[in-house]
């Protein structure tokens, strides 16, 4: 097992009293952190992307039913507070659709909630803290049976940011990254990921916090990279994974993925358990984000007034199954998941 060392960087903070969430939107000019001490604070931090990537939605959104049920609920038997923290749930499983981490960790604190109808704070603080931890040691073990997966692999490529920032810690495919490179160093590539740059204003700057050397490049830029021989594998995470392997991940991984099939370069999803949507037989099913046309469209455009010029803005798609090559979670790696899906994984030990 690789050394578990102290965390580059950390997403997110519990200082007793508030949530510390690191505005990624502010990286990597600047490392800011915005103190939350309310559940509405946290969704609005989940919906504007200050925090983003599924894992760490999920978290914060666990720790954001700690502080609703610290605000509402004074311990003294009073009633009213159950519906405030319900309301509050509510908001949070509102702020974004697709990573079913979200909806998975309400789900957890739900029934702890349910199961301390007086006074739940110190019960959903434990399960917070340890949805944060299991996340953490996940990412490690995947790490792990990513890197004896890619133990031949001269390059990889990945896409968005599935590293610390977007989970409790190290990271899901840039886990798997930092792992394989502790072992012998690779070539790391990043694609920018349009619109929001996550590749390139957080995973570069991320595994450069580590010293891993990447090179950045443009989305366009990945099949002249596939066809050029420098990489070997993709590898991504995921927001949610359907019971049939397909698995949907941040806009553009589709893409990757036929790219790769063409270029006989290999796609690895890696994923905890929790994105796994164990209700979700097939990816068609997946809601798929919607964003602002804003977020595409250059100002000039922006004009109600011009109606010939508009924008379409999923920020995610579904890679089928038949293109993933290797699904990796904690509990074990599905190669070829086409067919038997993940199913296996369910009773895994
Ligand atoms: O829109 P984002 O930045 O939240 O999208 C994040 C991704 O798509 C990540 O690749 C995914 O959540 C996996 S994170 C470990």
């Amino acid at each position: 097992m690789t050394m578990q060392k102290k965390l580059a960087v950390q997403s997110l903070q519990w200082t007793g009293q508030a949530l510390k969430v690191l505005d990624q939107r502010q990286l990597p000019g600047k490392l800011a952190y915005d103190e939350y001490t309310d559940a509405s604070g946290v969704a609005e931090a989940i919906a504007s992307m200050r925090v983003r990537g599924a894992p760490a939605i999920g978290i914060a959104a666990a720790y954001g039913v700690v502080l609703s049920a610290m605000q509402h609920c004074r311990g003294d038997g009073g009633s009213g507070w159950q519906q405030q923290v319900a309301a509050d749930i509510e908001r949070l499983a509102a702020s974004r659709p697709t990573a079913v981490n979200l909806f998975w960790a309400l789900q957890h604190m739900q029934e702890v909630l349910a199961g301390h109808p007086k006074d739940p704070v110190a019960a959903l603080l434990a399960c917070a803290e340890q949805i944060h931890a299991d996340d953490v040691a996940a990412n490690y073990a995947m790490g792990e049976l990513g890197a004896d997966i890619l133990a031949d692999a001269q390059g990889v490529l990945t896409h968005c940011n599935a590293g610390a920032l977007a989970t409790g810690g190290y990271g899901t495919a840039l886990g798997v990254i930092r792992s394989a490179y502790q072992r012998r160093p690779i070539s790391v590539y990043a694609g920018e990921t349009r619109p929001w740059l996550q590749g390139a204003r957080l995973t570069v700057w991320e595994l450069a916090q580590d010293g891993i050397a990447a090179t950045l490049i443009a989305d366009s830029a990945a099949a002249w990279l596939m066809k050029s021989g420098k990489i070997d594998w993709v590898v991504v995470g995921a927001d949610r994974i359907a019971v049939n392997g397909d698995a949907a991940n941040k806009i553009g991984t589709y893409s990757l993925a036929v790219l790769a099939k063409q270029h006989g370069v290999k796609l690895m999803v890696a994923a905890p358990m929790s994105t796994i949507d164990w209700n979700m037989e097939t990816g068609d099913g997946i809601e798929i984000e919607q964003r602002s046309i804003a977020e595409l469209l250059p100002e000039a455009y922006r004009d109600s007034n011009n109606p010939l010029v508009n924008a379409w803005n999923p920020v995610f798609d579904v890679t089928p199954a038949a293109l993933i090559d290797a699904i990796v979670t904690e509990r074990g790696v599905v190669l070829n998941p086409a067919g038997q899906g993940v199913r296996g994984l369910k009773h895994a030990d």
